[in-house]
């Protein structure tokens, strides 16, 4: 038996669509106990519970990775990441998957082995990579196999999620994206990305904030989430530093260096439809750890 926490994560970030990507201090947490055959869960909803949970498929791939075979499974899931919500929760658990079943035999390959595995099933780097290193991280892909740098980010900075009650799957939030893109909206996300990173490290509240705008996919991500532009309002009114979309959404997030503008925030967020839970959620640096065996 082994047990394996693995962090949510915040892709894209502004203008790292795609690329950057944070670990938050949000768990999944799955124990996995090889058995003679067959799949048994504890933990998740019957849906969910078949060959394709994609903690499956990653143990799978990865014991074709070692040339081993696939056993049988009995897995046990506490997933506190909220399901469809631009929080990385299908990215926990397939580093979770890929983790223990390494864990398992042998502990032969590092986390960048485990990324190329993990890659090639969900194929977004940007949440995997956090997922399983922690911290900050800018990712690309060349050729089929993931490459990422960690950056530091400020030790004040902090995050807060705010998590309507509906889902919107990645794949209706990618189809919401142009096929093509003029070359100045390129040219206004590669400058702020660069500039981004920076300002995150050194926590310059100003440049945050100018910097982390986007032209890729929040213009028309925006149309998809429900009182995304009151929910935006309301938080720069209350204090945030800036403000983005998490991943590919419905989750809106909020970065800031104190914690003092979310009580007004808390206090009013009710006032907006979509049930918005208020979530600070400081930055995990560990990613993916084994806590038990
Ligand atoms: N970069 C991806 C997107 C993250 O925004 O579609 C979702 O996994």
């Amino acid at each position: 038996m082994v047990t394996v926490r693995v962090p949510a994560t915040t892709a894209n970030m502004g203008p790292g669509f795609d690329s950057f990507g944070c670990a938050l201090a949000l768990y999944n947490t799955l124990s996995f106990e090889e058995i003679p055959a067959g799949l048994s869960f504890e933990g998740c909803d019957n849906a969910y519970q078949t060959a394709d949970n994609l903690s499956v498929v990653a143990y799978r791939a990865v014991m074709d990775a070692l040339g081993l075979p696939m056993p049988g499974l009995h897995i046990i899931i506490q997933a506190d990441i909220p399901i469809c919500r631009g929080l990385g929760s299908s990215a926990a658990l397939i580093v979770a998957g890929a983790m223990a079943a390494n864990a398992l035999h042998g502990n032969s390959l590092s986390k960048m082995n485990l990324l190329e595995i993990c890659n090639a099933i969900e194929g977004h780097p940007d949440n995997l990579a956090p997922a399983l290193l922690g911290g900050m991280t800018a990712s690309m892909v060349e050729a089929g196999k993931p490459y990422t740098s960690r950056y530091s980010v400020h030790p004040k900075l902090r995050f807060t999620a705010l998590i309507p009650a509906f889902e919107l799957s990645t794949h209706l939030a990618r189809e919401a994206l142009p096929k093509e893109v003029s070359h100045s909206d390129a040219v206004f996300n590669v400058s702020r990305a660069g500039v981004l990173l920076k300002a995150l490290e050194n926590g310059d509240k100003a440049l945050i904030r100018l910097a982390l705008d986007d032209r890729l996919h929040q213009p028309y991500r925006g149309a998809l989430i429900k009182e995304y532009q009151r929910v935006q309002d309301l938080a720069l009114a209350c204090g945030c530093t800036a403000f983005c979309i998490s991943g590919a959404g419905p989750t809106l997030l909020c970065l800031s260096f104190d914690d003092g503008w979310e009580k007004e925030l808390r206090a009013r967020i009710g006032e907006i439809p979509g049930d918005w839970q208020v979530l600070s959620l400081p930055v995990d640096h560990e990613g993916a750890q084994i806590i038990a065996e």
